[in-house]
């Protein structure tokens, strides 16, 4: 079966793979450029862009920012013709500021989970760039249609489903992951695109509806159309190429990582995350983490209380202190076995 294109708006995505944003760093331009040139959509994080700056410690902000703004510019320049979006967490801190940026530096689309990102309208409203809520159940999903019908009169370009076996945080508690991973979660999606199609007849619009979490190859993608979706989220896959801009030792993680070694953890963001189980996790799970240093990136962390500080061991990890870091992976990690191109793996999940 040749793939359909992934028709948001006007844009068009040549093959409807969605590569996840992934934080922090894990996909900057190097990785969303490539794959927007091959015909998908390359999707930068908005979780401490700036890290490498070298004023990051002192001007978080200022560094972020202009790292998102350079990162967006790059990507462009590698993929003119492609599809570029911007993942902003909505639990983050300096929401706005984020939206603001990516729609002054041209964005195609934003995406947004990890809550609901209520005001996202607010800061795209009258430009070219696209919204799409990224969430996990149908209850969400008719929450977030109803606020934004209610205080901003507009719908989602786009819903991503997120489902219990993606990487990094999961938007449902523990036991609901476990749950959700057997009774294979379709009843769910199934659910939520009703909701979306009432929300498609409300505004006279086609609303595309992807899935993510645990898509690994094509005879997945196949099965996700089947049930009616018009493409995929992935992200774990796209950890294992070159491209990617995580460290080498990151990826060589997922290569040597066995099915055991995949767990949740239980993050500052009060969210579950799956991630893999290295010295990190175990000490984590041990006792908390000291945090002297405070960047300030969740609403929802108090660093005196919180396990861990998460920017610090997700820049670890981007960085490759594998040991010392947490390692976000999805379920499927563990059926990765070498690293390939952008190139190579478009072309393997498409043809
Ligand atoms: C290393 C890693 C980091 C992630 N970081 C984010 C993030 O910052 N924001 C977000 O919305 N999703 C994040 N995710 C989730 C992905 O965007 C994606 O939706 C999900 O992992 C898809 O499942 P898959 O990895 O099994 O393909 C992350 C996933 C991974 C593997």
């Amino acid at each position: 079966m040749t793939l359909p294109s992934l028709h948001i708006g006007n844009l068009i995505a040549t093959i409807p793979i969605i590569q996840g944003g992934m934080g922090i760093g894990i996909s900057l331009s190097g990785l969303a450029g490539a794959v927007a040139k091959e015909g998908g959509i390359g999707v930068i994080s908005a979780a401490q862009p700036g890290f490498n700056e070298p004023d990051f410690r002192t001007h978080t902000m200022d560094a972020n920012l202009r790292a998102l703004a350079f990162h967006l510019q790059k990507a462009r320049e590698t993929a003119p013709k492609g599809i570029i979006g911007v993942n902003i967490m909505t639990k983050g801190q300096n929401y706005a500021a984020y939206a603001k940026c990516a729609v002054e530096n041209n964005a195609d689309i934003i995406f947004s989970g990890a809550g609901l990102p209520a005001d996202l309208p607010t800061f795209t409203m009258g430009t070219k760039t696209k919204i799409a809520p990224i969430i996990s159940t149908a209850k969400a999903c008719r929450v977030m249609l109803k606020l934004w019908d209610r205080h901003h009169h507009v719908t989602a370009d786009m819903v991503v489903i997120e489902g219990p076996k993606a990487g990094g945080h999961l938007g449902y508690t523990r036991e609901e992951v476990k749950i959700h991973e057997h009774d294979g979660y379709e009843n769910e999606i199934l659910h939520i695109v009703d909701v979306v199609r009432e929300f498609e007849e409300k505004y006279k619009k086609k609303i595309p509806v992807v899935f993510g979490g645990g898509i690994f190859d094509k005879s997945d993608i196949e099965h996700y159309l089947s049930l009616g979706l018009d493409g995929v989220q992935m992200a774990t896959r796209f950890v294992a190429t070159k491209e990617c801009d995580a460290a080498e030792s990151f990826k060589k993680m997922y290569v040597k990582a066995k099915k055991e070694d995949i767990t949740i953890v239980q993050s500052p963001t009060k969210m579950p995350g799956r991630a893999l189980i290295n010295p990190f996790v175990e000490r984590i799970r041990q006792c908390r983490q000291q945090v002297n240093n405070c960047f300030h990136c969740l609403k929802t962390c108090d660093p005196r209380t919180t396990p861990y500080c998460i920017t610090m061991a997700l820049i670890r990890a981007v960085r490759g202190d594998v040991d010392n870091a947490l390692i976000f992976c999805g379920a499927n990690a563990y059926r990765i076995k070498e690293i390939t191109t952008v190139q190579r793996l478009m072309t393997e999940l498409s043809t």
